[in-house]
């Protein structure tokens, strides 16, 4: 998940940032139920007492959760990892069942995220994390199944290097880098050669397209964009919706599976 904790709106047409006030006008005139539900949400926070706090929907929830939780609460070990942790389950249902040879985690951060499936393939006993991040200064787990590949996840010379680390082997590829459309989508077309057959490509965050500019996890052109595009012209994967079934993901449609 991004990492200012409220992603950019840009404007339609990709260019500079909006002010807020037209971007508001905006979004009334677009939408004005969401309009009046984020005011709703402003005048009537997430209630937290022990009966009310369930009398909320699963987008009220959604919001908070990445309002007040996966930037502040969310850790693996004592590592902080960005993650909405309903989909890890996921993660460990995926490795149990497919047994990568290698997981390519594109994005890392602060490596909580790494250091969890790093974990998971020490309990199923096989494999590696290649961790690829454009910046490894906060990184912080040291586990002998990680290795670092610091870069550019699109630069011609990260992606040797992980061919070269790749050879021969059967890669779950796990996006969590740039997560504007043009980089997920150049993300995608690099990085699915190291999915053989009936493996995945997870690609993160692909529910900021679901939800609404200005509500804290909404953005125009972000991964969702990318996969639609990506499946329209690569018949080898599809998006395993199976792999949604809690119904809360930070990744809907973003389960894509090697068919082909
Ligand atoms: C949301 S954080 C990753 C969080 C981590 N996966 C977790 O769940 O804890 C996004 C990361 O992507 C990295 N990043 C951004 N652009 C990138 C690029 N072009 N290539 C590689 N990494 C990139 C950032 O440096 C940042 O560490």
């Amino acid at each position: 998940m991004g990492e200012s904790g409220t992603y950019e709106t840009r404007s339609p047409g990709g260019g500079a940032r909006e002010p807020r006030l037209v971007r508001n006008l905006r979004s009334v005139r677009k939408d004005p139920r969401a309009f009046f539900e984020k005011i709703a949400t402003w005048l009537r926070p997430m209630d937290r007492t022990y009966r009310g706090r369930w009398n909320h929907g699963v987008r009220r929830w959604m919001i908070n959760y990445h309002k007040h939780i996966v930037f502040n609460k969310v850790r693996w070990m004592g590592v902080e990892a960005r993650k909405m942790v309903l989909d890890s389950w996921v993660y460990q249902d995926i490795i149990y069942e497919t047994r990568p040879d290698l997981v390519i985690e594109i994005g890392n951060k602060f490596g909580g995220s790494t250091l969890y499936l790093a974990h998971m393939l020490d309990i199923v006993g096989h494999g590696q994390v290649i961790g690829v991040d454009i910046d490894h200064s906060v990184f912080q787990p040291r586990h002998p199944r990680i290795q670092l590949v610091t870069g550019d996840s699109t630069a011609h010379e990260t992606l040797g290097r992980i061919q070269e680390m790749a050879a021969g082997r059967n890669g779950l590829v796990i996006h969590d880098g740039n997560h504007s459309t043009e980089h997920v989508l150049a993300d995608l077309r690099a990085y699915s050669q190291f999915v053989a057959l009936g493996g995945y490509f997870i690609v993160e965050d692909t529910v900021s397209d679901v939800f609404r500019a200005g509500d804290g996890l909404g953005n125009i052109n972000g991964p969702l964009h990318a996969v639609r595009r990506f499946l329209q012209e690569d018949p080898r994967f599809e998006a395993d919706v199976d792999r949604e079934y809690f119904i809360v993901t930070y990744n809907p449609r973003g389960y894509l599976k090697r068919v082909r």
